[in-house]
């Protein structure tokens, strides 16, 4: 039963030459008279690609939201959008997100159809599928890749990136052999999904789930699981149902939404990534979103999910521990409970039959793995508009942290001198990396956990204080302070810090310092002069022109809201 006239009669309920073209090459597929027939039309926009491994089983996993769809009485059909594979583009993925943004945007306005299942997984898939579907505002429903059954290897656990940083560092100390190295490969990925620690694709699954953009149990369910195929189907009956109920995009996308996505990012330990994702989606939602919120809404709060990076679990013992409803009933004191869902329900329902199956995984509000976990905004001359670190990832003695800076002016530097035995750094120095942010790398890589000196990483040092304009990767640990705002590329205060410039860091406080004087920094600033312009074309020109910085999510600043889901000319 629905409330209007379907979006898709537009493209298919015409008796005349326009209906006849749109149904008649559809039939081509063999479909017949009756699946035009005033049927809800549901899209199901697919990140499936080979050459993003986390995504490649979302075919099959399609197939189980065409079962529901049918069983409701609606029509599937299933699109690819560009998909994003982290592990594999280069220079970064994230270059790439707006852009399929946009794709996934103007796809689902070019077409007729009335509701859209958003199938992505990894780490740009999910953020990009939902900053371009939330400025059509169609009803949009999530079904996530889930992660990877636990990586194994020498009889232990291992997790997804978090152990590549770890054993790579080892075998720079000396500590592990190459020919081990090597043999953890094929032990750390074992089966299809995302990467199975508290990395971004996860803590985006996990968002999505505490903003009710997905049915519940949406994050931890292994990608193998036959119950994330039997959730496929279920989310594919609903969607058919928010057709009916013309439950839009911008209807779960409210502010109490978003504010419990911060809380959430807090308790499972979530990852850095989320914060310029919120600011993202939230932009094209209309939704006032600032890094002001995080720190007001998920500074205090505890991380309960003992799941790496942040602990020792992965996300197939969150599953078994009860997944994001066990973990929401924990903090539900936090939380917006009447926050609205796709269900229709409050996202309350989510948790209230919720249980706890093991309190070592998921910590219970009392005893959490880590107190005041959520991301710490930073600000002073060094960031004036903001930067972020992780404290659930840091070594607490390092939060508060003064020293000397050692500088790289560019990646390349970084990686050319960072093992040259004669680097002038203890293990006070700060490691400062510039260029590296939404328009100097460009694309803001995750390469802000820069490697420790070799020497000192044999001295046996495992963390130091890191500042930079990059992102880190959500599977990544440290004391990193990251999306320094406005990044060195555009001239910000990071642009000119020198080897030898003391800093000061206070994450309690918020507090990221130049100890320079006020006219010296002045001065530096106005002999700064930019780098010549790289790119003179093409995709990496528009990004470059258009990107805002970290504090507003990195997105091109003429996609910032919506255009809706009307198209006024027929293509004929
Ligand atoms: Fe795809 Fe980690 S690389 S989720």
């Amino acid at each position: 039963m629905t409330k209007k006239p379907l979006r898709s009669r537009h493209w298919y309920g015409g008796a005349d030459k326009d209906g006849f073209i749109h149904r008649s090459w559809m039939k081509n597929q063999g479909f017949p008279d009756q699946v035009f027939a005033d049927k809800p039309v549901i899209g199901i926009c697919n990140t499936w690609s080979e050459l993003t491994p986390c995504n490649a089983h979302l075919r099959t996993l399609a197939q189980g939201v065409k079962r529901g769809v049918w069983e409701a009485g609606g029509f599937p059909v299933e699109f690819p959008v560009s998909s994003l594979g982290e592990t594999q583009m280069r220079p970064t993925a994230m270059l790439f997100r707006n852009l399929l943004a946009m794709d996934v945007e103007e796809a689902i306005r070019a077409h007729g159809i009335d509701g859209v299942v958003l199938l992505g997984g990894c780490d740009k898939t999910t953020p990009g599928q939902l900053m371009g579907a939330a400025s059509v505002d169609l009803p949009t429903i999530v079904v996530s890749s889930g992660p990877m059954l636990n990586g194994k290897w020498r009889g232990k656990d291992i997790g997804s990136g978090t152990d590549v940083w770890k054993f790579s560092e080892a075998v720079r100390a000396g500590e592990m052999t190459l020919a081990q190295f090597m043999g953890a490969e094929s032990g750390m990925s074992r089966s299809a999904g995302v990467c199975m620690t508290m990395g971004t694709a996860s803590t985006m699954a996990s968002l999505v789930e505490a903003m009710g953009l997905s049915l519940p149990q949406n994050a931890a369910l292994p990608a193998v699981d036959a119950r994330r195929m039997a959730l496929a189907h279920l989310t594919g009956m609903r969607i058919v149902e928010m057709v009916g109920e013309d439950l839009r995009l911008s209807q779960v996308l409210t502010k109490k939404n978003f504010e419990n996505a911060i809380v959430a990012n807090a308790a499972v330990g979530g990852s850095t990534n989320a914060v310029v994702h919120l600011l993202a989606i939230a932009g094209r939602a209309g939704i006032d979103l600032t890094l002001n919120d995080f720190d007001r809404l998920g500074g205090h709060i505890p991380c309960l999910v003992n799941c790496m990076p942040s602990g020792e679990y992965l996300m197939e013992d969150f599953c078994y521990a009860g997944g994001m409803p066990a973990l929401l009933k924990q903090i539900a004191d936090h939380l917006h409970a009447d926050a609205p869902t796709v269900s229709g329900k409050p996202i309350s329902t989510q948790w209230a039959e919720a249980e706890n199956f093991n309190e070592d995984v998921i910590r219970p509000i009392d005893n959490p793995l880590v107190e005041a976990a959520g991301i710490r905004v930073l600000k002073g001359n060094l960031t004036p508009d903001g930067a972020v670190i992780k404290p659930s990832a840091a070594t607490p003695e390092l939060l508060t942290h003064t020293g000397p800076a050692h500088v790289f002016e560019s990646i390349e530097d970084m990686k050319a001198t960072i093992d040259d035995p004669d680097l002038p750094v203890t293990s006070d120095t700060i490691l400062v990396l510039k260029g590296c942010g939404p328009k100097g790398y460009p694309g803001m890589a995750e390469v802000g956990n820069m490697p420790i000196p070799r020497r000192l990483v044999q001295e046996g040092v495992r963390d130091m204080v890191r500042i930079s304009d990059a992102r880190m990767s959500g599977t990544a640990f440290g004391t990193v302070v990251l999306h320094a705002c406005p990044e060195a590329a555009v001239g910000g205060p990071l642009a000119v810090v020198k080897t030898g410039d003391q800093i000061k860091l206070d994450a309690a406080a918020g507090v990221l310092e130049l100890l320079i004087d006020e006219a010296e920094l002045a001065e530096r600033l106005a002999q700064w002069k930019p780098a010549e312009p790289e790119f003179d074309r093409g995709y990496a020109k528009l990004y470059v022109d258009h990107v805002m910085q970290a504090d507003r999510g990195a997105d091109l600043d003429f996609l910032i809201g919506g255009s809706g889901d009307v198209v006024r000319r027929e293509s004929h």
